[in-house]
């Protein structure tokens, strides 16, 4: 019998981490062939996921550019996928989380009418502009897909409160948590500086990540100020700061840091420094999406930069607080954890609302349960209660000559 052919589109960093447990597996799969198409919306963000997963693409679009707009990328991976497509005529197509590459590899496989698998499915806000684009992406994500994969039950939910039929919606999980799994180490040794002097003892690490699109601007700019005021109000801290390499996001956070004695910008970490790097935190402030699904499997608290989340698992889990972008607001919710022992450990507690390291396993038998190839579907992801202590926490959340560079 021919192997059922699968082909996964990937452009952006986090699509290519929470891909990467799902690719692995799809490849050691008797019977499932699968190709891995890259968009490159992404260059060396992508590149350095790849190259930790060790994942192999048969095709590359490479259509990044410079401060692209939404529009050129739709369109050069819409032309680009329309060619892999038609030569690969892949049973199944696999799309991950939300991105303008996630949406154009749908609408692409539509065009050729062929099935798609939406990974990480029914994440909303109910507010089409925040995040945007990638409220709109996902919801259109979901009226083009066959199969969906809800990391959660209240994914599940908000999918079928739109009408999809539940047989066509597996709660899955998050992939990111099984990526999770293998990256962070108890005595991982960081390969670079100043992160390679790192120890375990003095100051309070603060870990910072924003870039996204609705926050360009006075949004940035208030958060830039808010931490930079934490830094002056706590001495015992140090900021950590990976600036993602979207230049409007550097023009932004650049002037507000550079010469602090205690703030690191650093270029964006590879995925293994970066989650070893979050264990090792004392406070996240980011108005990243896959952060916010990490951190609360590391006990980590995070305060999340943005008016809504479509991720309120967390926050009803007690382990993120959702800030907004409001200069006074942000200062006073750490201020308040790094000031108040009780408050803290309140937040700083394990939970894992978003996976436990089985969701790609899910999503294959899901698949081969689509087509006739396994004779159950999977059990459902059900989280289990938050627990007082990390366990795959370092221990220590500290840094010393955390001043010098
Ligand atoms: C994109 C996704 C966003 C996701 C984020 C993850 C869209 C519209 N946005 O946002 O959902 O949260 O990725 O990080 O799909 N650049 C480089 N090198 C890189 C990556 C980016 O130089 O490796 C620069 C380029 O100038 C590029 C710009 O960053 O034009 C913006 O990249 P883009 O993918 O358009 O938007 P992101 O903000 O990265
Ligand atoms: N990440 C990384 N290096 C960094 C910052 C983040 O590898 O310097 C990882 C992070 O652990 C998470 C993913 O990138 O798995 C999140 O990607 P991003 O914040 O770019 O996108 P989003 O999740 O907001 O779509």
């Amino acid at each position: 019998m021919k192997p059922l052919k699968i082909l996964s589109i990937v452009g952006t960093r986090p699509e290519a981490i929470k891909m990467a447990p799902l690719l692995r597996l799809l490849e050691e799969t008797e019977g499932l062939a699968s190709v891995l198409c890259l968009t490159a919306q992404h260059r060396e963000m992508l590149d350095q996921v790849l190259s930790l997963f060790r994942l192999v693409p048969a095709y590359d679009l490479d259509i990044m550019q410079p401060e692209q707009t939404l529009t050129a990328i739709t369109a050069r991976a819409l032309e680009g996928l329309e060619q892999v497509m038609r030569r690969e005529q892949p049973q199944l197509v696999l799309v991950q989380g939300d991105t303008t590459t996630t949406f154009a590899g749908a609408l692409a496989a539509f065009y050729q009418r062929l099935p798609v698998g939406h990974v990480e499915a029914g994440l909303r806000t109910g507010d089409k502009y925040a995040p945007f684009p990638e409220e709109i992406n996902r919801r259109l994500n979901s009226v083009i897909s066959e199969l969906h994969f809800a990391p959660t039950a209240l994914a599940r939910d908000n999918l079928l409160q739109e009408g999809i039929g539940s047989r066509a919606i597996y709660v899955t999980g998050n992939t990111v948590i099984d990526a999770l799994k293998t990256t962070v180490q108890p005595a991982f040794v960081f390969p670079q500086p100043p992160l390679r002097d790192l120890e375990l003892k003095g100051r309070r690490l603060l870990l910072l990540e924003t870039h996204r699109r609705e926050n360009l601007g006075p949004p940035m700019e208030a958060i830039c100020r808010a931490v930079l005021a934490l830094l002056e109000a706590f001495p015992d801290t140090c900021l950590v700061f990976p600036v993602h390499k979207n230049p409007a996001v550097r023009r932004t956070v650049y002037p507000y840091f550079q010469g602090h004695p205690r703030a690191f910008l650093l270029e964006p970490l590879d995925t293994l420094s970066f989650h070893n790097l979050m264990a090792r935190a004392f406070l996240i402030l980011t108005d990243s999406g896959g952060i916010q699904e990490e951190a609360p499997h590391l006990g980590v608290p995070v305060i999340v930069l943005r008016e809504v989340t479509e991720r309120p698992e967390a926050v009803e889990a007690g382990t993120a607080v959702l800030a907004g972008t409001e200069e006074g607001r942000i200062f006073a919710l750490a201020s308040r954890l790094l000031r108040d022992r009780q408050a803290y450990a309140a937040m700083a507690r394990a939970a894992n609302p978003y996976g436990d390291g089985r969701a790609a396993e899910r999503i294959r038998d899901a698949i081969l349960y689509h087509f006739s190839l396994k004779e159950a579907p999977p059990a459902p992801f059900l989280p289990r209660r938050s627990s007082a202590a990390a366990p795959s926490r370092p221990a220590g959340n500290v840094l010393k000559n955390c001043n010098q560079p």
